[in-house]
């Protein structure tokens, strides 16, 4: 049996060990994936104590940057995004890697959204977002606005990669896909959305499952996007690719 778990604060309603044992029954591996609920100060002991037995894991928030420096080696990915979502051993050494944005990416694909040459607005300038430009930026889009509350922030951004930049006073033009990144969802709300961000054809995709994602889902179908997604396929698609990662298999992935 594989010892796996997912780090994090809070963690109790993750709906991850579900999906990792759906991905290990379609090989026949038993697995055992736990929930191990730890704030930032007790996460170095934790984390230390109980990996040694471990296989693996998955990192969340609030502990995504938190991690890295109790770890061996970064993949590029997860050097460009100074974010780590996935914890493996090579060589007894441990290694972090993200896949939130090939995790994004393979649900784009899956639901048939464009990414080659597309123009892409990000509502939001935090950790999500720092977690899926070098994804998006790798299937080869036109540009890539971000738009974010404090200004600054998407500045610094937008100098991090390139296509990147930094939306100032909303812009004049429409985007082939809005992407909401920022936390308003998990209290309600939902950025302000400009009319002219819209054509005929933009998709919406909120990072946020459930609850959190419906405000801005609504207000973007409100603008006339026909199609709208949550990140429930975003969440299996990274965990797809972690579990890849640890066991060498690609899982099919089925979202309920
Ligand atoms: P994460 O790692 O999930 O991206 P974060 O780094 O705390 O979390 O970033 C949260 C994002 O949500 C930020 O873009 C933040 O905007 P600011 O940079 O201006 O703080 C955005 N956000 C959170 N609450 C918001 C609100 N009420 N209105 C607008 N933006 C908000």
């Amino acid at each position: 049996t594989f010892q796996l778990g997912l780090l994090g604060h809070p963690v109790a309603h993750s709906q991850s060990p579900r999906i990792h044992a759906a991905f290990a029954k379609q090989f026949g591996i038993s697995l055992n994936y736990q929930l191990i609920d730890t704030t930032a100060a007790n996460l170095p002991a934790d984390f230390k104590q109980w990996i040694k037995t471990a296989h693996g894991c998955n990192v969340t928030l609030p502990h995504k940057s938190n991690i890295m420096p109790l770890l061996d080696h970064y993949t590029e990915r997860a050097h460009l995004t100074q974010a780590v979502n996935t914890v493996y051993w090579q060589a007894d050494e441990l290694w972090g890697d993200n896949t939130d944005g090939d995790g994004l990416v393979l649900d784009l694909i899956n639901k048939h959204v464009t990414m080659r040459g597309a123009c892409i607005l990000i509502i939001g300038a935090g950790g999500a977002t720092q977690g899926i430009i070098p994804a998006l930026i790798d299937q080869g889009v036109m540009r890539i606005d971000i738009k974010n509350r404090d200004a600054k922030k998407a500045e610094n951004l937008a100098l991090q990669f390139e296509k990147c930049h930094a939306l100032k006073s909303n812009g004049q033009q429409a985007y082939d896909l809005i992407i909401h990144a920022t936390s308003m969802g998990h209290q309600g709300h939902c950025p302000e959305l400009e009319k002219h961000w819209f054509h005929d054809n933009t998709i919406a995709y909120d990072l946020s499952y459930g609850d959190a994602a419906a405000p801005f889902l609504s207000a973007t179908k409100v603008h006339g996007a026909k199609q709208v997604f949550d990140g429930l396929g975003m969440l299996y698609g990274q965990a797809a690719l972690a579990f890849n990662i640890w066991f060498g298999k690609k899982p099919e992935v089925n979202i309920p």
